[in-house]
C-alpha cells in the first residue's frame, strides 16, 4: 500500500470508568475513528490522502477525544462524532479545522 500523505492517530486508550483522568475511548473515540475511516473511504481519500489509525494515549487526556495529525504535527482535541465531516473536508482541501486544533495552553494542561 502506498504511503499516505497524512496519518490521523486517534487515541483509543481506555481507562476504567472511575479513573479521574478519563480517557478518549470512554468519550467515544472508537466510533470517531470508525467514522473517519468510513468517511475518508467514501470520499475516495483513504488510498492516497489519509489513513485513520488507532493510537495509545497521546498524553492530552484532558482535551480528549484527541487526534494527532502527521506529518503536519498538530493535535485535534475535544473531537466529537459531529466533527468528523469537517475533519474529512479539511483533509480533502489540504486545510485543518482550526476550532479543533489544540492551543499551547491546551497542550500545557496535558
Ligand atoms: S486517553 Fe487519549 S490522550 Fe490520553
Amino acid at each position: 500500500m502506498p504511503q499516505r500523505q497524512r496519518y490521523l492517530f486517534v487515541c483509543t486508550n481506555r481507562r476504567s470508568d472511575d479513573d479521574a483522568k478519563g480517557s478518549c475511548a470512554n468519550k467515544g473515540s472508537e466510533k470517531v475513528r470508525q467514522a473517519l475511516k468510513e468517511q475518508l473511504a467514501a470520499r475516495g481519500l483513504a488510498k492516497i490522502q489519509a489513513r485513520a489509525c488507532t493510537s495509545s494515549c497521546l498524553d492530552q487526556c484532558s482535551s480528549g477525544i484527541c487526534i494527532l495529525v502527521e506529518p503536519d504535527h498538530f493535535f485535534y482535541g475535544r473531537v466529537t462524532l459531529a466533527d468528523v465531516p469537517a475533519i474529512v473536508e479539511a483533509i480533502a482541501s489540504g486545510q485543518r479545522v482550526e476550532r479543533l486544533v489544540l492551543t499551547p495552553e491546551d497542550l500545557a494542561r496535558g
